[in-house]
C-alpha cells in the first residue's frame, strides 16, 4: 500500500474527529484553527465545492495553501472531474484527499494517479486517498476500488451545505461498509461526514466510524474550543464503552 506513514498515524489514533471549517470565521481563520488545535483536534476537514458537482462554491487551492496550521489537511473534493486538478490541491498542502465516486468516469484512474503523488508538506508522509459516496450511491461501487483507497467517506447528508440533518439510513451503510472492509482483508479507514452534532456524536461513534467529520456543530459562532473538546471526549468515551 502506498502512503503508509500518515495512514499508520491515523490508524493508531482513531477514532478521530475531523473538523469542517466552512462555518469558521474566515476573517480570522488562523486564530479559529488555533483554537480547535489547542482543544486537541488533529484533522481539519476542508469542504471544496466547485459550483458544478454541487451548487455551492467554497474554497480552492489558494486559500488551502494560505492556511498555515499544523493540523492535518483533510480535503474533501466535491468537484467535477478532479483528475486534472489534483496537482493544485497536492501543491497546496493536502495530507488527505477524498474524491467522490460520482465525480468522474475514471475514478479508478484518479485514485491511481493520486497514489503516485507526494505529500508536499513532508515527502515521506504520504497522502491518504479517500473515496466518498453520496447517500444515494450504492456501496457496491466500492468493490473495484478497494486496492486503491486508504479511506471510505460515507456522506450522511447530500453534499452542498453545512447544518443538515444526519440521514438515518447512514447507520446501515456504515454497518455494511465495515463488513465490506473486513471481507476485503484490507486496512481501510471508514469516515462519516455530515449532520454530526453534540446530540448524536456518541451514537455516530458507536456506529464504528474511524473518522467523524463535524463542522457547524463545532464552528457554531459561539464556542469552537468547548464544542471541539466535547466532541473529542464523546468519541473517546464511545470508543471505550462500545
Ligand atoms: C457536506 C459536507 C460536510 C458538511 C459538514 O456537503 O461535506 O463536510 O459541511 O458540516 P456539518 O457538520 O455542519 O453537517
Ligand atoms: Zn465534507
Amino acid at each position: 500500500m502506498p502512503n503508509k506513514p500518515l495512514f499508520d498515524e491515523l490508524r493508531a489514533e482513531c477514532p478521530l474527529i475531523s473538523v469542517g471549517m466552512l462555518t469558521a470565521d474566515r476573517t480570522s481563520l488562523g486564530s479559529e484553527l488555533e483554537l480547535i488545535r489547542r482543544a486537541g483536534v488533529k484533522l481539519l476537514h476542508v469542504d471544496v465545492m466547485d459550483g458544478c458537482f454541487c451548487p455551492m462554491m467554497t474554497v480552492g487551492p489558494p486559500l488551502i495553501r494560505a492556511m498555515k496550521t499544523p493540523l492535518t489537511k483533510d480535503l474533501h473534493l466535491m468537484i467535477q472531474d478532479p483528475l486534472e486538478k489534483l496537482d493544485n490541491y497536492v501543491a497546496a498542502g493536502a495530507d488527505m484527499i477524498t474524491i467522490h465516486a460520482e465525480s468522474s468516469r475514471h475514478v479508478h484512474r484518479v485514485l491511481q494517479t493520486l497514489g503516485k503523488m507526494t505529500n508536499a508538506n513532508d515527502l515521506a508522509r504520504g497522502i491518504v486517498r479517500g473515496i466518498a459516496l453520496n447517500p444515494g450511491t450504492p456501496l457496491e461501487v466500492l468493490e473495484p476500488l478497494m486496492d486503491e483507497i486508504e479511506m471510505i467517506l460515507l456522506l450522511a447528508v447530500n453534499p452542498g451545505w453545512s447544518g443538515q440533518a444526519f440521514i438515518p439510513s447512514t447507520r446501515d451503510r456504515l454497518r455494511r461498509s465495515i463488513r465490506m472492509i473486513r471481507e476485503s482483508k484490507r486496512d481501510i479507514l471508514l469516515g462519516v461526514d455530515g449532520g454530526v452534532t453534540r446530540k448524536n456524536i456518541a451514537d455516530v461513534a458507536r456506529m464504528g466510524a474511524d473518522i467523524i467529520v463535524t463542522g457547524s456543530a463545532v464552528f457554531d459562532g459561539k464556542a469552537p474550543s468547548k464544542n471541539a473538546a466535547f466532541m473529542i471526549r464523546a468519541v473517546a468515551d464511545a470508543a471505550n464503552r462500545p
